[in-house]
């Protein structure tokens, strides 16, 4: 799975954002150790606070879904670069801490960071298995 094909399911995938608040849509595609692609969009909500970020999405219908190994992450928010939320990134951090963030612009322009430099000395009870 190359990152262009990461980038049109994370693009399809903000198509389906719920931002009526915000106005700013978020896709992201989760792609796990035996190729599996999930994806998610922002759903937002009229209490803000419940609002939920693409990243958080695309992890927990993996989950869902019996994937927790994840490989490669990459989001995109339209023209500007954006990288994971603060509490984007400790959710990522649980189920993969060695996870490469691809933060994409619909233009094209790519940024590759590990989850690790985003979220240095992370919060855990336990050691997980990348
Ligand atoms: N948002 C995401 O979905 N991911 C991020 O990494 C940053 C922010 C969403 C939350 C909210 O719906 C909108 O972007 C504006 O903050």
């Amino acid at each position: 799975m190359t990152d262009l094909e990461l980038m049109k399911i994370a693009q399809e995938a903000r198509e389906h954002a719920y931002a009526p608040y915000s106005g700013f849509k978020v896709g992201a595609a989760l792609l796990d150790r035996s190729g599996r692609v999930f994806s998610g969009c922002n759903v937002e909500n009229a209490s803000f606070g419940l609002t939920v970020c693409a990243e958080r999405v695309a992890v927990f219908k993996a989950i869902s879904e019996g994937s927790s190994q994840f490989s490669r992450l990459l989001i995109t928010g339209g023209e500007d670069i954006i990288t994971p939320c603060g509490a984007c990134r400790q959710v990522l951090a649980e189920f993969a801490p060695d996870l490469v963030v691809i933060c994409a612009s619909e233009s094209g322009m790519m940024i590759q960071y590990e989850l690790k430099e985003l979220l240095p000395q992370s919060f855990a009870l336990r050691q997980r298995e990348a």
